[in-house]
């Protein structure tokens, strides 16, 4: 006889391991490192579903989700993640008490179109992130490839504090090391940009302003020392979906434009929430 088989789906994610954490020297944020589901690959720009158990009844089953950015290059043995905590969230929060040995589950596929492969190849790669939508460009930055395809890259990071530059050593020494290529340019709101960043770096004080403002009035190209001409210059723009949304106006004003039908744009951007 003839036995009936019974479909078992395959699991859409798989428990990994909290191995490593850092306190960015302000509560609100945090970055963990957590094993790598084998066969599990992204492009830099892309982004994993985090699953966390938050129902004590089950807590070997993950019951809620969030989108979080690779921050890890591609070639790394572990996957690392960079998060905000908000204020009465329901992920973020306990996700920041996850301590070395917890579980957190990963979703089997990658998501995401904020990638370099928008992109024809220019002169001038400029990321622009608020807060944590600096997650995306580190995954970019850690990968050597990137610095193959374009002449000059310019980091822009924005955030209320000079607390809040989480990375920033790191990204200083990208500097260094691609001197002349890479350009970081820290941008803070709420008080002038006076400490917080290594003394190596020789930086007057800069007044508070956000990118936005910094766009218009030409201070941004100002302090970069570059100019965003659309004919050379790829942007991208993450975090924060009103400045995504400001940014984006002002820069089809310039003649920026999302890629369309397999034709390469000059612009590409991705809303946190
Ligand atoms: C494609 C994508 C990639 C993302 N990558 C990251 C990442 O790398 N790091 C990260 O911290 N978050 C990232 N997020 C946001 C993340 O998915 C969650 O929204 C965040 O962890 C908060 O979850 P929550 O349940 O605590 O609050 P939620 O209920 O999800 O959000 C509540 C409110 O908090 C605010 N908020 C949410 N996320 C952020 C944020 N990142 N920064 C500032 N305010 C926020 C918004 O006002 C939102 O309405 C990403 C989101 C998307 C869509
Ligand atoms: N850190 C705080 O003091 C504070 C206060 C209230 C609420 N929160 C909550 O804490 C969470 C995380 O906050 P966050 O500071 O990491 O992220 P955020 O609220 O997205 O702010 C990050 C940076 O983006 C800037 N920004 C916001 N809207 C913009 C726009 N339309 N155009 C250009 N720049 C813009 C902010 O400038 P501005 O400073 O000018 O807004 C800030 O420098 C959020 O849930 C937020 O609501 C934080």
């Amino acid at each position: 006889m003839i036995q009936p088989t019974v479909a078992t789906a395959a699991p859409r994610y798989t428990e990994q391991v909290v191995t490593h954490k850092t306190a960015w020297g302000t509560e609100k944020l945090f970055s963990l490192t957590v094993t790598r589901p084998p066969g599990f690959k992204f492009v830099p720009g892309q982004f994993a579903r985090l699953g966390l158990a938050l129902d004590p009844a089950a807590p070997e089953t993950p019951n809620e989700w969030r989108a979080y950015s690779m921050v890890s290059a591609p070639n790394e043995n572990s996957l690392e993640f960079y998060s905000v905590v908000v204020p009465n969230g329901t992920f973020s929060p306990p996700m920041a008490q996850l301590r070395v040995g917890d579980a957190l589950w990963i979703n089997n596929s990658v998501f995401g179109f904020l990638t370099l492969d928008a992109f024809a190849d220019g002169d001038d790669l400029w990321l622009m992130a608020t807060g944590t939508g600096l997650s995306a460009y580190l995954s970019m930055l850690r990968d050597p490839a990137t610095f193959t395809r374009f002449k000059r890259i310019i980091l822009v990071h924005g955030v209320r504090y000079a607390i809040e530059l989480a990375y920033r050593d790191e990204l200083l020494s990208l500097m260094q090391r691609h001197a002349g290529q890479l350009i970081y340019l820290p941008i803070t709101t709420q008080e002038p940009l006076t400490q917080g960043l290594s003394p190596s770096l020789s930086l007057n004080s800069l007044a508070p302003a956000r990118l936005t403002t910094l766009l218009r009035t030409g201070e941004l190209e100002q302090r970069a020392g570059v100019s965003l001409d659309p004919s050379h210059a790829r942007v991208m723009l993450c975090g924060n979906p009103e400045m995504v949304t400001e940014m984006r106006g002002l820069l089809s004003e310039r003649g920026f434009a999302a890629g369309r039908r397999g034709v390469p744009g000059n612009l590409a951007v991705e809303n946190y929430w």
